[in-house]
Order: structure tokens, then sequence, then C-alpha cells
């Protein structure tokens, strides 16, 4: 065999070796820090939640002020808490939305927020200041111009205001529909009203900027330019999920006062 032949072989067996180190390194480091990945994001939707329950400061640690927030889980189509044995914590409402049992299909005309499917229960978050509830925390998500938005919703313990909104997941474009987490927007629906004096629900984000002598103006929130696609996907999820469909159950029988 010549010493060409020999050359290309080694260096052919050099490449095969260094390519199955690194192989074997980064399939042993992607499943040693995929607990801490784990964890991160946990902590960072912990942040999220904190945020719109008016529960961030500066030295706040994050998962102790969790903690002190009651996280319960909902039968949406009834409105009532679930057995208070299930675990909140272990409920993944993404894998519940698909399952055949736990999830169910939207009927097309009332998907306005384009997912398809939800899941039966749905997580709700109890924020107390000295016992009294102060606000609740509900997750939402629904589709913009190119992904889901994933976000949460706070209100007041009656349903009748907005408190807090914000999104921790979406990939709509940068410097376009990325301006739902702009925080003038987002402060832009604090004390909306959600619903009108009939009891319909009228939150809604307009094309265009809200006139203050709109008569409506208390339910509307500005559009964002350049991106009225996304904006009117915020505002379909948010109706979808405050809707009959969604938590309107739920809010229905806060408004009596009742299931704090
Ligand atoms: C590359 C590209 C990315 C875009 N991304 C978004 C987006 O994330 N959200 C959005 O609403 N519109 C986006 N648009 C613009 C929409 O196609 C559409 O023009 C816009 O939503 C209309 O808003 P306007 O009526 O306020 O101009 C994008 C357009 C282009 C060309």
């Amino acid at each position: 065999m010549s010493d060409k032949t020999n050359d290309i072989r080694q260096t052919l067996l050099v490449a095969l070796g260094v390519s199955l180190v690194c192989s074997v390194l980064v399939a042993t480091a992607a499943v040693l820090l995929e607990p801490r990945r784990v964890q991160n994001e946990q902590r960072a939707i912990r942040y999220d939640i904190l945020d719109v329950a008016g529960r961030l400061t500066d030295a706040v640690d994050i998962d102790s002020a969790f903690d002190a927030i009651e996280t319960r889980l909902i039968h949406l189509d009834s409105g009532e808490y679930a057995d208070p044995g299930a675990d909140p914590a272990a409920f993944d409402p993404r894998r519940a939305a698909r399952d055949p049992e736990l999830g169910l299909a939207i009927p097309a005309h009332l998907d306005v927020a384009q997912i398809d499917r939800r899941s039966r229960l749905g997580r709700v978050y109890l924020v107390r200041e000295n016992e009294e509830l102060e606000r609740i925390v509900l997750p939402i998500h629904g589709y913009g111009l190119w992904s889901t938005m994933y976000g949460f919703v706070a209100i007041t313990p009656d349903a009748g205001r907005v408190l807090a909104i914000k999104f921790y997941e979406h990939a709509e474009t940068p410097g376009l529909g990325d301006q739902i987490d702009d925080p003038g927007w987002l402060a832009s629906w604090r004390n909306k009203r959600l619903y009108d004096d009939s009891g319909d629900l009228a939150i809604e984000v307009i094309k265009g900027s809200v006139r203050p002598n709109d008569p409506r103006a208390e339910h509307r929130i500005d559009g964002l330019t350049g991106a009225t696609l996304t904006a009117r996907g915020v505002s379909n999820t948010v109706r979808y999920w405050l809707g009959e469909h969604g938590y309107g159950p739920y809010l229905a029988q806060l408004k009596e006062g009742t299931n704090q």
C-alpha cells in the first residue's frame, strides 16, 4: 500500500475519532444540562407571573414570592375549582390540550385565537394581600402573525378590569410584532374594563389610536403601527380566553363574588 493511501486512511481515522469524541461530549452536556435548562425556563416563567401579579421587587426571592401565590386548577367548562388533590405544578396544559381525554377541539367558529385545541383544565394564580384576594393571573395563548404567543393577563378579583398583561414566549418579528413586549404598550392595558354595561366582553385592540372621546375608550387599546396582524392576534387571544369558551364560566362566578 502506498504512503499516500496510508496518509488518507490515517486522516480519515483521526477525523472519525475526533467527531465521535465531540458528539459524545455534546450529547453528554445536553443530557446533563437539561434539568438546569428546565429549571431556568420555569424560573423565567415564575418571574413573569410575579411581574403581572405585581409582586416583583429588586430584592424579591423568586421562588418564595411565587410560593406565596396560590396556584389552582379549574374546570374551564364549569368554572369550578378542580379537586384540591390535583397538583397544579404537575399539570402540563400543552400536553393536556393534545391528549384526546384531557383536551378538546375548539369549534372553528369559536377558535378566534387559532389554537385548534385546549386543555379541559386551566391553571389560575390567586394573588392575595393580607388574605384578601387582590388579583387573579390567567395564562393565555393564541396565534399572532407567525407564532403562538404565550402570556399572562392579570385581572381584578371581580373580573372587572385588566391589571397587567405580558407575553413570555412568541416568535413575532423583531421591531414589528415584538412590540407586544413594549412596556409602554403593555402598560396601556392597565385598568381597561373587560365588559360593557350590557355584560358583553368588550375589551379589544383596535387599529390605530383610541380617541379620547370614543365612548368605548375604556375597553379599547391602541393598535401597533406596522404590526396590525400581531396586535389583532393579541386581541383575539385575550377575547378567546376571557370569553365563554375560555375562562368565561369562572369569570362569571368571580363577577357574582363567588368562588374566591
Ligand atoms: C418580513 C416581514 C415581517 C413582518 N412581521 C410582522 C409581524 O411580526 N407582525 C405583524 O403584525 N406584521 C408584520 N409584518 C407586516 C404585515 O405583513 C402587515 O403589513 C402589517 O401587519 C400591517 O400593519 P399596519 O396596517 O399597521 O401597517 C411583517 C412584514 C414583513 C415584510
